[in-house]
């Protein structure tokens, strides 16, 4: 559905109005195509003394084919700063020295990336030492509070984020700093990503077709997000297994038919639905991405069971039982991925919904849960949280709560299904392995929840 609001500030009178009124003017989001460079405008890279990303941030500027930016040189498409040396709350300051002079600097659609270290709890065996473990997780901690508001303030559609790095993972950030510094994350900003030690061997990787080769599940694919998710980790290479119910067996068709794909058609909550869908993945599989989802939404008050246990068996139960199923078979493959459609609401709630985010915030704790256990097995498990998404499901919202929906966010809009596509084929990529329980809000840094 077209945002006749953000087209309306966008011409030229309604540009002038929307400054003399002071209303928000959302930017028009650069989305990526494919062929495109990772990222077009140099990248100025800064960092506290003592950082240990120094080499493999310059190595990473190389193999994307992009610039250093020179001393004075405007715009520039992205800053980067190494903080994993602050060590101490005095040292933040250099946040401030390297970001004030050069933040404006950053081109519309330009990136803001700072990277930390883990905040950990206290280590030392003398006083000493646990009390610099102490400051040095508190000023690592505080990076979060900096990111989160400079995501609020730079507006033009420049998306911020914060990346820690575990000790041990500094080779493994290329494909989450791929995925931040392209227009593939057009829609997630304010968000923090923790990168640690791989589940297993990183490959070698064709940037463009990094999936070519591998299997991927997707359930709830012949419409809305799952279509999107589809089509864009087909553009990435992989072969699909679509799945959706009986009763859109034609559409499902269509996208399968339009990928290549193989389709199944079931109801996940059929109680054979886990050994169907293993036996259809004999030669195992290599991502599984759990979309299908519903809304059943009512208040408590007028909630009868049926609407909830409904709800819960698409959106949370029946995902336990065929990961159960798939991996007591041993079907997901070595650097295997699931990947996991929470929502903003199971993070930050939402009236009308407690079915709804109780099952997402419960896809949360899935991952949570899993990822250390899928470690060993591994495999990763990540989940994205959508936000406002513009989709079917939201077309059919009230005007009033469609608009508070689409302006209540960092970005003044609402994302595209292939915002979440992008950000599910980032988690889902072979080169992903040290990136494991991490739930990423696709939100545009929405002013609700976390
Ligand atoms: N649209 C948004 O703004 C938004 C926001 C947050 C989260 N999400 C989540 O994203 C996912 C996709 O949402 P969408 O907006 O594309 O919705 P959608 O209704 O267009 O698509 C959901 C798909 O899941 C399938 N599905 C539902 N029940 C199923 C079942 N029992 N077995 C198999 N397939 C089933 C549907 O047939 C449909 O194809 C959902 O998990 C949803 O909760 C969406």
């Amino acid at each position: 559905m077209s945002d006749l609001y953000a087209e309306a500030v966008n011409s030229l009178p309604g540009r002038l109005i929307a400054g003399r009124l002071g209303l928000p003017r959302p930017a028009r989001l650069r989305r990526h195509r494919p062929g495109d460079p990772v990222i077009s405008g140099a990248v100025l890279i800064g960092g506290a003394p003592g950082g240990r990303l120094t080499g493999a941030l310059q190595r990473l500027i190389v193999q994307i084919g992009a610039q250093r930016a020179s001393a004075g040189q405007t715009p520039v498409g992205a800053l980067v700063f190494d903080a994993t040396g602050i060590e101490d709350s005095t040292q933040l300051v250099e946040l401030q020295r390297f970001f004030h002079p050069n933040v404006k600097r950053v081109q519309p659609c330009g990136r803001i990336v700072v990277l930390g270290a883990p905040p950990q709890s206290p280590s030392g065996r003398s006083t000493a030492e646990r009390s610099a473990s102490v400051r040095r997780a508190t000023a690592q901690r505080a990076l979060e509070g900096f990111t989160r508001s400079l995501a609020k303030e730079v507006g033009k559609g420049i998306a911020v984020q914060l990346v820690h790095v575990a000790e041990g993972a500094e080779e493994q950030i290329d494909s989450t700093m791929r995925f931040l510094l392209s227009p593939r994350s057009a829609y997630v900003s304010g968000q923090v990503i923790e990168v640690g030690v791989p589940v297993a061997e990183s490959p070698a990787i064709d940037w463009e077709h990094p999936l070519a080769g591998k299997r991927a599940l997707v359930t709830g694919a012949s419409r809305g997000i799952g279509e999107a998710i589809a089509t864009t980790l087909h553009r990435d290479g992989a072969q699909l297994i679509l799945l959706d119910v009986p009763a859109l067996s034609e559409d499902l068709a269509k996208v399968a038919d339009r990928l290549g794909a193989q389709s199944i058609e079931l109801d996940i909550t059929d109680s054979d639905a886990p050994a169907r869908i293993a036996d259809s993945l004999n030669s195992g599989v290599d991502v599984v991405v759990h979309n299908a989802g519903v809304t059943r939404d009512r208040t408590l008050a007028k909630m009868p069971e049926d609407r909830w246990s409904s709800l819960m068996e698409i959106n949370l139960s029946s995902e336990e039982r065929i990961d159960d199923e798939l991996l007591s078979r041993g079907l997901l493959a070595q650097n295997g991925r699931i990947v996991c459609v929470s929502s903003m609401s199971g993070i930050a709630g939402n009236a009308g919904q407690t079915n709804y985010a109780t099952s997402k915030a419960g896809v949360i704790g899935m991952v949570q849960a899993l990822s250390g256990e899928l470690a060993k097995r591994h495999v990763t498990i990540n989940a994205v949280a959508p936000g406002f998404i513009e989709t079917q499901m939201t077309a059919k919202m009230p005007i009033a709560i469609r608009e508070a929906g689409r302006r209540m966010n960092s970005m003044s809009q609402g994302g595209l299904p292939l915002d979440v596509a992008e950000t599910i084929a980032w988690l889902a990529s072979p080169a992903s392995t040290g990136v494991n329980g991490n739930v990423v809000r696709v939100c545009g840094q929405s002013l609700l929840g976390a």
